[in-house]
Order: structure tokens, then sequence, then C-alpha cells
């Protein structure tokens, strides 16, 4: 059952592809009036379609974000804010010996304090509607591969600032969902491949003897699984329906791939879970090195 509501804002962060676009084409095609952040303009004139309205917003400037904070509160319509989904995102996969500290920093400027700042700075409209967050977590926020660790670390980290803000905010009648997908064909895969290559690059001999065959592997193993991933607008309709839903979830799993890795973290102890997530990756190895 999905609210009734239309004539209402959505603001959905990092829109120019993926499931975020899928995200704003859903939500305006369920009548709503969504503000689609984008970094660039070519990005904006692309998704702007009848109730997409393009906002240029890179979530970690402070400037773009009060210039959202404008735009909502200077609606001609005094629309209400019904929804904020919190999607943009950005991957590299690295050991966590490895990966240079400034590109932990990226990881978490983008993937956790970005989406907090735009949160923060929203929160005022939706305790006015009682409306809700929305954030797109992945399979990564219950379970860290080998490499996985810096991006299931902003993950993990925005999973638990999830249910903390659920939890502070149920008194007040602003709702909290978490989003986890498991694979999804977007551009994604590709950006985070050329990220965790360029990564690999910066590791030095030791290091490249030690961990370079499992980057390999990881590269390998995320492009097959991959393959086998949902399409962004399949993605899309569950992220619109945990924005909608009248009575939502706390939780929404995309793929069966997610909702089976969510549950086995619960259930296997933490040495068989390694074994069945190393033997995953065991094919994928470069000949004669794993
Ligand atoms: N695809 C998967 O298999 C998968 C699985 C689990 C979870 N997820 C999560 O799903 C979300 C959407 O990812 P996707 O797969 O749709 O990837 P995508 O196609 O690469 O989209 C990522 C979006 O985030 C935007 N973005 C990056 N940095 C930003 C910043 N600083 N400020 C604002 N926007 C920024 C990108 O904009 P630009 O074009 O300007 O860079 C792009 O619009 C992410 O949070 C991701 O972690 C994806």
């Amino acid at each position: 059952m999905t609210l009734s509501h239309k004539n209402e804002i959505m603001v959905v962060s990092g829109t120019s592809t993926g499931m975020g676009a899928a995200t704003a084409r859903e939500l305006a095609a369920r009548g709503y009036h969504v503000l689609a952040g984008v970094r660039r303009t070519p990005d904006a004139d692309a998704i702007r379609a009848d109730g997409i309205e393009p906002v240029i917003l890179d979530i970690t400037r402070p400037d773009h974000v009060e210039a959202l904070v404008d735009r909502v509160a200077s609606d001609p319509g005094r629309r209400p804010l019904r929804a904020l989904v919190n999607n943009a995102g950005i991957s590299v996969n690295a050991p966590v010996e490895t990966l240079p500290l400034d590109e932990w920093r990226r990881l978490f400027d983008v993937n956790l304090f970005g989406h907090v700042a735009v949160t923060q700075a929203l929160l005022p409209f939706l305790h006015r509607s009682r409306g809700r967050v929305v954030n797109i977590s992945s399979v990564g926020g219950h379970v860290a591969m080998a490499a996985y660790g810096p991006y299931a670390a902003t993950k993990f980290a925005l999973e638990a600032v999830s249910d903390s803000l659920r939890r502070e905010l149920a008194p007040h009648g602003v709702q909290v969902v978490v989003v986890e997908p498991g694979a999804v064909k977007t551009d994604m895969a590709d950006r985070g491949a050329a990220s965790t290559t360029g990564a690999a690059e910066t590791m030095n001999p030791e290091q490249q003897q030690r961990y370079g065959a499992l980057v390999r592997a990881v590269l390998a193993h995320t492009a097959a699984h991959i393959g086998t991933g949902l399409s962004a607008d399949e993605a899309g309709a569950v992220i619109a329906g945990a924005a909608t839903a009248r009575r939502p979830r706390t939780r929404y799993t995309v793929g069966r791939d997610a909702a089976l890795l969510t549950r086995l973290t619960r259930v296997l102890p933490d040495r068989v879970l390694d074994r069945v997530l190393a033997a995953s990756l065991r094919r994928y190895f470069p000949a004669g090195s794993a």
C-alpha cells in the first residue's frame, strides 16, 4: 500500500546515473516532484523531465547543501518534503593495509559524512512533514569480504547511523529506512574497478606480492557478480517503494543475493562465514596464485 500524497517533494542525491536516476524517474512517475541531485550541468539537462527538477548537489560541498535547503524552503507551491533519499555513493576496494588514508577519507566524505550533512540540513523540513529518510546502504553494510574493508566500513557506519537516527526520530514521527542492494548493474562496477586498479598501483612491491592476486580476484569476482545483478530500474522501484510505503519496513534488501547474504551473516559463526566467503572468491584468483 502506498501513500496517496501527491504534489510533494522528494530529494534524491546522486541521480546522474544508476539507481539514483531510476529512483528519481520512478518517484516522478508516482506523481512526486523530485529534486534530483547531480554534480554537473550536462547531467542536470539529461535528468530534467516532467516531475524531475535537477539541483546541483555535491553532497560534500556545504554551499551546495545550503542551496538545496534554500530551494526546499522557498518552494513556490509550499509543498512539503516527503522524503530524502541518500543515494550518492562511490566505491574502491583495497586491502586495509594498503589504501592511503586520503582515499579512506574520500570514501567516508561521500558515503557517510555527505549523507549526514544533507540529512541534518533537511531534517527541519522532515520534522514538519513527518517525512522520511531513506539511506542506500549495501549488502556490504553487513558483510565485509577481503579487500572490501574501506567501502564496507562506510556502509556499516551508515547502518549504525540509520539505526540510531531511527530510534531518535521515531518519537517525533519521522521514519528512517535502509535499503540494502546486492549486485545491481550500474556504472558503479566500472567506476569502482577503475578506483580499485588505481589504488592497487599505489601498493609497494611487498604489498603487491602479498595482495596483488587478491585484488585481481576481487575485481574478477565483482565483475562476475554484477553481471548477474538486477537492473537499476528494478532497484529504483524498491527504493521508491521504501520512500512511499505507508508502513515501511526498517530495512529492504534488493536482490536475492543481498537477502541471502544478510541472513547468513546473522546465523553463521565468523569462522564459518570466513570459509564461505573465501570459497566464493577462490575460483577468481589468477591461476597458480591461490
Ligand atoms: N550497483 C551496486 O551493485 C550497488 C550495490 C550496493 C549498494 N550500492 C549503492 O547504491 C548507491 C547508488 O549506486 P549506483 O550503483 O547507482 O552507482 P552509480 O551509477 O555509480 O551512481 C552513483 C551516483 O553517486 C553520485 N555521486 C558520487 N559522488 C558524489 C558526491 N560527492 N555528491 C553527490 N553525488 C555523488 C554519482 O554522481 P557523478 O556521476 O557526478 O559521479 C552518481 O550519480 C550507492 O550508494 C552505492 O554504494 C550499489
